[in-house]
């Protein structure tokens, strides 16, 4: 059984790659696929780029090619909850997209027309699995709850608070909502897992660069736990 592993940066990536027991590797839309096992699972792994469509893409590909039957997105995202610090993760139980706007039809902010789901609901057992993984993190809290995804990089007070008051969000992000919606049209599980490299306020792209490090970290040491027990 394939399990695939997305994430959006290259740096997110190092710490999988040297653990991952190489088999081989395949270039599909630009984007590069590592197939081989991790822990004891036979994994492709990816760097997807940033955003929804490159991540929707990416997705898809590991279903349709690779015939992925698990998605396990890893990463960083900006906090929203007020509690919520860089280092801390966000496991996600649902997912929306934030910058969906068909208000004008009727819709409510967040609803894709015709779409049978306003929020794409997580894999209970992997979320499990994940929830689990994190009490090996030394240091940070681990939130579970929603994390509200668009072509965005978030670094605004007012934004923030829109995103908590209006999808009751945990965690901004660019790739998780269109995973969730690749996987749900594909009637595949998947769970997203976020470390917080900063609050998206105004200070944002600052903490993101000085964070970002522990987070990469947090976010294998997640992933480790978590394959060895699924
Ligand atoms: N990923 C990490 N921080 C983010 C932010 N503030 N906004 C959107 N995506 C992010």
């Amino acid at each position: 059984m394939s399990l695939g592993i997305i994430v959006a940066m290259e740096e997110e990536l190092e710490i999988v790659l040297k653990e991952l027991d190489l088999k081989s590797e395949e270039v599909y839309a630009g984007m590069k696929f590592f197939r081989g096992d991790l822990h004891g699972k036979d994994v492709v792994a990816v760097v997807c780029g940033i955003g929804k469509v490159n991540s929707a893409v990416c997705t898809q590909i590991l279903v349709s090619v690779f015939g992925a039957k698990k998605i396990i997105n890893i990463g960083v995202a900006g906090g929203v909850g007020v509690d919520i610090v860089p280092g801390d993760i966000v496991v996600a139980d649902s997912l929306v997209q934030h910058d969906v706007d068909a208000t004008a039809f009727g819709d409510i902010v967040g609803q894709i027309p015709r779409m049978d789901t306003r929020y794409f609901e997580s894999d209970k057992s992997l979320l499990n699995a994940a929830v689990a993984a994190c009490k090996h993190v030394e240091g940070h809290n681990c939130f579970v709850g929603r994390i509200a995804t668009g072509d965005q990089f978030i670094a605004d007070v007012a934004k923030i608070k829109w995103l908590e008051s209006t999808f009751n969000a945990l965690a901004c992000e660019m790739e998780g909502g269109s995973i969730a919606q690749a996987c749900h049209v594909n009637k595949v599980p998947f769970i997203v897992i976020r470390s917080i490299s900063d609050n998206a306020n105004s200070g944002a792209h600052m903490d993101f660069e000085k964070f970002k490090g522990i987070a990469v970290e947090n976010s294998s040491v997640i992933l480790k736990y978590m394959l060895s027990h699924l």
